[in-house]
């Protein structure tokens, strides 16, 4: 069988699909990001830069080498995927998820 450009499409988009709602059955149960002393540098870095900003912070304290994760963790590609901060974030900042 010989493949067409849709079907290679079709294939790549099969783990998006599956990454998508994976994604978004973990986020009922997954902590939020506690609004203290430690995470307001990286707060403040979401509010000005955005989420990929403020993963690069979360790294200076959350990584293998210091402290990490613990073993039942999900793969930590994206922190603020998952880890939304806690709610009192979110009427100040007007792109924060509800
Ligand atoms: C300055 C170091 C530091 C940075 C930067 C940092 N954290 Fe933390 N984080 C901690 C420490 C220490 C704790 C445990 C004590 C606490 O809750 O503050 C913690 C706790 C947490 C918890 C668990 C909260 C709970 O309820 O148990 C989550 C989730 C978390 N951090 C996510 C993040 C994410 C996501 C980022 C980046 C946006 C981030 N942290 C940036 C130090 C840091
Ligand atoms: C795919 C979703 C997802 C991503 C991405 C993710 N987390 Fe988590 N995180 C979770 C879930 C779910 C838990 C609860 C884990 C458990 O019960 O073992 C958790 C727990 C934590 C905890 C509490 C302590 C622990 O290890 O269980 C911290 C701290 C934390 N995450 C930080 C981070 C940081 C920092 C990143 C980015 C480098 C990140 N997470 C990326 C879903 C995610």
């Amino acid at each position: 069988m010989k493949f067409r450009r849709a079907d290679i499409l079709f294939i790549l988009l099969i783990p998006v699909v599956v990454l998508c709602l994976w994604l978004l059955t973990t986020e009922q149960t997954t902590l939020r990001i506690p609004v203290d002393e430690t995470h307001a540098e990286a707060l403040q870095a979401y509010r000005d830069d955005g989420k990929k900003a403020a993963e690069q912070v979360c790294r200076t304290c959350h990584s293998q080498d210091t402290t990490p994760l613990s073993k039942t963790h999900p793969p930590e590609f994206r922190c603020m995927f998952c880890h939304k901060p806690a709610s009192s974030l979110s009427s100040s900042a007007g792109t924060a998820a509800p």
